[in-house]
């Protein structure tokens, strides 16, 4: 099952991709995930996107669109993944149907204000990954990841006024996305606004839908 997330920063789609990953045991694959992890590491490639992701603006499409077809070359990748954070333009869509056309487009909503209120309160764990919040999803211990026990960190790009542009330029890109996708029938949107232990069994029951259909018994 190949499936692709949208939707703007901070509606939640690291959270749900985890959810989904652990339900279907597929990669949970996010982009952005990749860029900071390059970024700290200091490699060529994240010397490349550094000065992007601090400013909140798109990667160029060549370096994502690359970056995603390797990654997607890989052999857990053969049963299916979960793309979070790609595609962010038609260019990279139309790369992605040549290379492993996505079975299902997700598409997430939630108002302004309670993006803005997940973003301001994310904490993440720089080791494993996993993704808190300090009202919504605080870990067992104030400061440390429930998985791991490594000190929890807040993004560089989760600054209020890196928030403000990433808010833009999502906004600028995402209807022509959620328009191939609709073309294609293969759209489907999830209105986010409830807590993640609503909108989970939500996600999954879209899922689940989906997958009945082009197997009915
Ligand atoms: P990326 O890492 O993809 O960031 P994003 O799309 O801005 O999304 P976020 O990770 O901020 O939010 P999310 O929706 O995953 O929310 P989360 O689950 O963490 O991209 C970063 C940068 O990389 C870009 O700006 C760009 O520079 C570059 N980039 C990446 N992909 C690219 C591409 N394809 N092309 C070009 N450039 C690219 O949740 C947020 C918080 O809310 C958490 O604290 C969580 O605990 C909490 N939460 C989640 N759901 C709920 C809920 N239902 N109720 C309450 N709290 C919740």
């Amino acid at each position: 099952m190949r499936l692709v997330l949208i939707g703007p920063p901070g509606v939640g789609k690291g959270t749900y991709a985890q959810a989904i990953s652990h339900q279907y045991r597929i990669p949970h694959i996010s982009t952005g995930d990749i860029f900071r992890e390059e970024v700290k590491r200091g490699s060529e490639l994240g010397r490349a996107v550094k000065v992007y992701l601090e400013r909140g603006l798109l990667v160029p499409d060549d370096i994502v669109i690359e970056v995603v077809k390797a990654r997607l070359s890989r052999e857990d990748c053969r049963e299916g993944f979960i793309l979070d954070g790609f595609p962010r333009t038609v260019q990279q869509a139309e790369a992605l149907e040549a290379f492993a056309p996505p079975d299902l487009a997700i598409n997430f909503t939630a108002d302004d204000n309670v993006i803005v209120e997940r973003l301001s309160g994310r904490r993440v764990c720089p080791r494993c990954g996993a993704i808190f919040h300090v009202k919504y999803m605080p870990p067992r211990f104030p400061g440390l990841c429930d998985k791991c026990g490594a000190p929890l960190i807040v993004r560089h790009d989760d600054k209020p006024e890196v928030i403000t542009e990433r808010l833009r330029v999502y906004r600028e890109q995402f209807t022509p996305i959620i328009e191939f996708y609709e073309k294609r029938r293969r759209l489907v949107t999830v209105v986010a606004n409830e807590q993640a232990p609503q909108v989970i069994p939500k996600v999954i029951a879209l899922i689940e839908e989906w997958r009945r259909s082009r197997n009915p018994s």
